[in-house]
């Protein structure tokens, strides 16, 4: 790869509340990506901060009795010591509050309104304040709440500016589809491509219904309103380099991966490179989507109690240990499912047997055979083949992890381990050494630790504290320079000793988290309920808002295959109207196949706790009817768009 400059970022968090597992996902990424580009010698950048302005923030502040900047500063400082905890290796931590970020937001607005894309008109609209987001009326859930967040939206009505992203269509579409992968993973770039297709509105930038937000340049002569908080977070990528003030680090700029949750995908990959284009600056080369951590399949939520508290785990399981738990567990752009027995069976299998195993057995035989000596000069003569499978699986690794496919990248460098505990089964050190094949043993744990060297240089990124301990113990250090020594030239390892160590990830054999059960969690004022019975058919009458507990909404069945091994399932992707189809396991085989089912409208519960049908994870259920003549689903009589509530 040729050496350039890397700049990675994080989205800037929302300072209304405390890092969850969410945050510490993305940052995690990000610091793995910026310690990668560093480690290949890359001059690197990665920036992380807090998005502080706003009419959330500011409520959120007035809520608990605190002065809006105060609340800002507290929030923001948990956040920061939170990453200084987690060792993140960012550059700047950049806080939209900062003088020199409003200077430069102000500089991108007189910028983009000289060149013709920012005008003033009136605006009415309805609001979500959560998302800080309008929505046309025909994206409302019910005529009233927020497709996003599902909160209720408020009616504004005010004067605005506004940019010009209705002109942005065309120039949009054709930087989508003459690169391929700005948006990572790919299928999310298709959805952005179909959203874009469907036409863009001209984009309110700012707001004049209350206060907490950068001011427009003093020569609009114009001070009711404020930045929307959108363009003021975003313009934040640029800022932090010093556009607007000292351009300073405008050289890193574009960005070689933003990173961010799926939730934002629009934000990023469809303002965001209007406003850079409207400035004239360069488009970043990847924005990467990751998807949501969810809890028992449900959404975290305070309210649920279910948020994973990152610091926790971390300080129970080892912070490293959770980083390769949360890049191994799930392919980038899915959703993943958060529990301790996942991350600890993670621990054991592929950390403990796989990876602190072999630097044992390494330990173990040099000691015993040779007094801790390692050598390594004849690996090549007794072990070419493995030396071959080895780096075959070293070659794949690079691409992978810049199209962020972290979760392959970590699957195939355990692939040089297998080989390694596969060589010492296969040649037998302990029958060898009998055999007085001494140079073929001594070249056995030259290979070991060869592999051990390769696999920790490669795994650094993801784990700098145990990779750089394991190296320690094959007698060097890991820099950029033996990175490039020992993985681009394959130079082989200097003689080294090694010592006895405590093994580096002990056994765990039970939950190290007490689990907070469900009905600990904070639970709404339960209404006394007397199930009432119906005389005439003795079904139980439930009240209206028990119904309402039950979402139902109208989705559209977008892939459907048979299920093989079953009679019954089918196994169906429905479109109800969410970022991604659900996919949903359905009983139905019997009577519908899956042709004819494909294309066509059902009608689906959407807030049923997943469930796995022979393994395959089922997240909602079709309503249907049966009776002696069998099975039909129940389905809208006319066409109806997908996600509309059924009530
Ligand atoms: N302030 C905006 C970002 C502005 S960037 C110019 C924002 N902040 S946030 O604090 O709400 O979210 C930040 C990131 O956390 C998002 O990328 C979001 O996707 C991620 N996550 C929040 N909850 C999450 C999970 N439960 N799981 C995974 N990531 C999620 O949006």
């Amino acid at each position: 790869m040729s050496c350039h400059k890397s700049y990675i970022t994080t989205p800037i968090y929302y300072v209304n509340d405390v890092a969850h597992i969410g945050h510490a996902y993305t940052t995690i990424i990000a610091d793995t990506l910026a310690r990668y580009s560093r480690l290949i010698g890359q001059e690197t950048f990665f920036l992380t901060g807090t998005d502080e302005h706003g009419q959330k923030i500011e409520e959120s502040a007035k809520k608990r009795g605190k002065e809006t900047k105060a609340y800002a500063d507290e929030i923001s400082a948990t956040f920061k010591n939170l990453w200084d905890d987690f060792d993140i290796s960012y550059d700047k931590f950049i806080r939209t509050t900062d003088e020199d970020h409003k200077v430069g937001v102000q500089k991108a607005f007189s910028t983009m309104y000289q060149n013709g894309d920012i005008y003033k008109d009136n605006y009415k609209g309805n609001y979500c304040i959560s998302c800080e987001t309008f929505f046309p009326a025909s994206q409302l859930v019910d005529d009233e709440f927020c497709p996003d967040c599902g909160k209720s939206t408020t009616i504004v009505e005010e004067e605005s500016y506004f940019f010009r992203l209705s002109d942005y269509e065309d120039r949009l579409l054709a930087w989508y589809h003459d690169n391929p992968d700005c948006i990572l993973p790919k299928s999310k770039r298709n959805e952005v491509i179909r959203f874009v297709e469907g036409g863009l509105n001209d984009l309110s930038i700012t707001r004049t219904s209350f206060d907490w937000g950068v001011k427009l340049p003093e020569e609009f002569n114009d001070p009711k309103h404020v930045m929307y908080v959108w363009l003021d977070a975003l313009m934040n990528y640029v800022t932090a380099l010093g556009y607007g003030t000292d351009d300073k680090n405008m050289d890193f700029h574009p960005a070689r991966v933003h990173l961010i949750g799926k939730d934002i995908l629009r934000f990023h990959a469809i303002y965001w490179p209007a406003f850079l284009m409207s400035l004239d600056l360069p488009l970043p080369k990847h924005i990467g989507a990751h998807g949501w951590w969810t809890r028992n399949g449900e959404k975290m939520s305070k309210s649920k109690g279910n948020v994973v508290n990152p610091k926790e785990v971390a300080d129970a399981y080892g912070l490293e240990s959770f980083r390769y738990f949360m890049l191994r567990e799930v392919p980038f752009g899915g959703d993943g499912d958060f529990s301790q027995k996942a991350l600890i069976d993670r621990i054991n299998s592929d950390l403990g047997n796989d990876l602190g195993n072999l630097l044992n057995r390494l330990i173990g035989m040099s000691g015993k055979y040779f007094e801790g000596r390692v050598e390594s000069d004849l690996v090549a003569k007794y072990y070419q083949a493995e030396l071959d499978e080895v780096d075959a699986s070293l070659a794949k690794l690079e691409p992978m992890i810049f199209e962020l496919q972290l979760h392959k990248y970590l699957e195939e460098l355990w692939r040089p381990l297998t080989v390694a505990n596969r060589a010492i089964d296969k040649y037998q050190p302990w029958t060898m050494i009998k055999e007085a094949k001494t140079d073929e043993t001594m070249a056995l744990n030259g290979l070991i630790a060869t592999i051990l060297a390769k696999v920790s240089l490669m795994l650094h990124a993801v784990m700098p504290k145990t990779t750089a301990t394991i190296i320690e113990a094959l007698g060097f250090e890991i820099t950029p320079e033996s990175f490039k020594r020992i993985i681009r030239k394959g130079e082989i390892l200097a003689p080294f000793s090694i010592e006895k160590r405590e093994p580096l990830f002990p056994r765990i054999e039970e939950q190290l988290l007490v689990e907070k059960k469900p009905e600990e969690a904070p639970k709404k004022p339960e209404k006394k309920k007397e199930k009432q019975v119906d005389k005439r058919e003795g079904i139980a009458l439930i009240g209206i808002d028990q119904f309402f507990e039950t979402s139902l909404k109208i989705g559209t069945v977008v892939g459907a295959e048979e299920v093989k091994k079953s009679k019954k399932l089918l196994l169906l992707q429905v479109d109800i109207g969410e970022e991604e189809p659900r996919q949903v396991v359905a009983g139905i085989k019997e009577w519908y196949s899956a042709k004819e089912i494909l294309n066509t409208q059902v009608c689906v519960v959407v807030n049923l706790k997943p469930a796995k049908l022979m393994g395959m994870k089922s997240e909602g259920m079709l309503l249907a009817a049966k009776d002696g003549d069998g099975l039909c689903l129940i389905r809208p009589e006319k066409p109806k768009s997908n996600g509309t509530s059924i009530s």
